[in-house]
């Protein structure tokens, strides 16, 4: 079935879940929330079509071109592409307005080309439109065309509505902390995506042992490979596999670069699974065998890791792993050498200076769902409040700070410590041109967290025979 196709799991789930937003719109409330449009990559060739994420976390539906709109009394009413032979003939079947109510449980649906004229009716005599900002271009202007519409009618006796209002933050709340359904799709798609991992660090070694000239663009073939054959639809964001210095790139994508014997590779890769990310990282020696200071290097990377993954837990905050990870490092890297204590100090000077940053320049986690870069609140809704000024000791900008968000059950994120050493003066060159990441995907439990991503074992040893089989 072609990916743009409908994709429908259990049309009660979302029915329950626009109960739940309509709760949330107040009186005389309205929700509009568009999918994606479809984006063309270059002549008339578009790219892989994916839905928007808020659309399907209320409908399930993958088709483009769809509209819902959720009434606060719980009314859902579906705009979809009329059903149409010659089109379906090129692009696939559609669902069609006929029958979409029994396959998604909505109240009505009517063909997206009465958007226009029907949306004046459903907005008429409501009070509040909600519609996510800043996600669709040109929406906020249709907004407006269609509530001059509504005012042109207020002679007549109707109302306009007078306020709009931000729907990411209704969804947003709701889609942090995920459901029994979401959970399971996660846990499939950790589990494929760490079976990737395996298979990619199989390839560099058996390839390697063979004399085979080992290219990035092949262990990203054994990746995609694993993805699609378990049923995933496609990458959640591009692949990086990097070889030898190209892992200091944060942002590299898996290139033509060589893979060669001796060198570490960082994968930074998962799949998307019926809407939802999973992302994964691994540091491997190409050839299955860890050098002295790669080991030494991946060990203090590991050890931060597994402090980040103790202070994950219901109660504890989104920046505890974080700080648990950069004290770990900022302690390993006066051990190791690659910071001076003569220059930087002790280890409570490296945290304040942020002297860490030198080698370990991004966050230590983010929000994973449906987008790998999930929404949701960083910061503690009912602290927004309690702002902190302090100065960046490396910009000298003042900061203004706010209390981070308190982890609940149900909360996923990932814990994605890592260290990248580039050339440098005082750098002690055996570590020259090492990038080193390990991240795994965490479920928030009352105790703990849940690792989902570890099919894929992190351990030295366990990555070396893994590497020998
Ligand atoms: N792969 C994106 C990230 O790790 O944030
Ligand atoms: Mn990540
Ligand atoms: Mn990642």
């Amino acid at each position: 079935m072609p990916a743009h196709l409908a994709a429908i799991h259990g049309a009660e789930l979302y029915a329950q879940r626009r109960t739940r937003l309509a709760a949330l719109l107040g009186p005389g409330g309205v929700a509009i929330v568009p999918t994606a449009p479809e984006r063309p990559r270059n002549r008339d060739s578009d790219f892989l079509y994916r839905h928007d994420s808020y659309f399907y976390y209320l409908s399930g539906f993958a088709e483009p071109k769809a509209w819902l709109v959720i009434t606060a009394e719980g009314r859902t009413t579906l705009f979809c592409q009329p059903k149409d032979l010659e089109r379906e003939i090129w692009d696939g079947n559609r669902l069609g307005p006929d029958a979409a109510p029994a396959a998604l449980g909505v109240d009505a649906a009517l063909p997206v080309t009465e958007l226009d004229a029907q949306l004046p009716k459903l907005l008429e005599n409501r009070r509040t439109v909600w519609y996510p900002f800043a996600t669709h271009a040109g929406l906020e202007s249709r907004v407006d065309g269609w509530l001059q519409h509504v005012r042109a009618r207020v002679r007549q006796g109707a109302v306009c509505p007078d306020t709009l209002q931000d729907l990411c933050g209704p969804l947003d709340e709701m889609r942090l902390v995920k459901d029994a359904h979401e959970l399971g799709v996660m846990r499939r798609a950790a589990q494929i995506s760490a079976q990737a991992h395996i298979r990619a660090m199989q390839t560099s070694a058996r390839l390697l042992r063979a004399g085979q000239d080992v290219r990035e663009y092949h262990l990203d073939a054994e990746l995609l490979h694993e993805f699609r054959r378990h049923g995933s639809q496609c990458p959640a964001y591009g692949s990086i596999v990097a070889a030898g210095a190209n892992a200091c790139v944060l942002h590299y994508r898996a290139d033509a670069a060589p893979i060669r014997s001796g060198e570490l590779v960082l994968i930074d890769a998962g799949c998307e699974l019926d809407g939802y990310a999973s992302d994964i990282t691994r540091t491997f020696p190409a050839n299955g065998k860890f050098s002295g200071p790669q080991r030494t290097l991946y060990e203090l990377v590991l050890a931060s890791q597994e402090a980040a993954v103790a202070a994950t837990k219901a109660g504890a905050r989104f920046n505890d792993p974080h700080d648990a990870t950069v004290k770990v490092l900022a302690q390993g890297l006066l051990d190791v050498g690659l910071l001076d204590r003569n220059q930087v100090g002790t280890v409570d000077d490296v945290i304040a200076s942020r002297a860490y940053f030198a080698y370990y320049m991004h966050r230590t986690g983010h929000w994973l769902g449906m987008d790998v870069h999930d929404c949701g609140n960083y910061v503690e809704p009912t602290e927004a409040e309690q702002t902190t000024e302090r100065q960046d000791p490396l910009t000298g900008q003042t900061v203004v700070t706010r209390p981070s968000r308190i982890l609940q059950p149900g909360m996923v994120l990932t814990i994605e410590p890592g260290l990248y050493v580039r050339p440098g003066e005082g750098v002690p060159e055996h570590f020259w041109n090492t990038g080193i990441r390990i991240e795994d995907d965490a479920i928030v439990t009352a105790s703990g967290c849940e690792l989902i991503s570890r099919d894929v074992p992190v351990k030295p040893d366990e990555i070396e025979a893994l590497m020998r089989g």
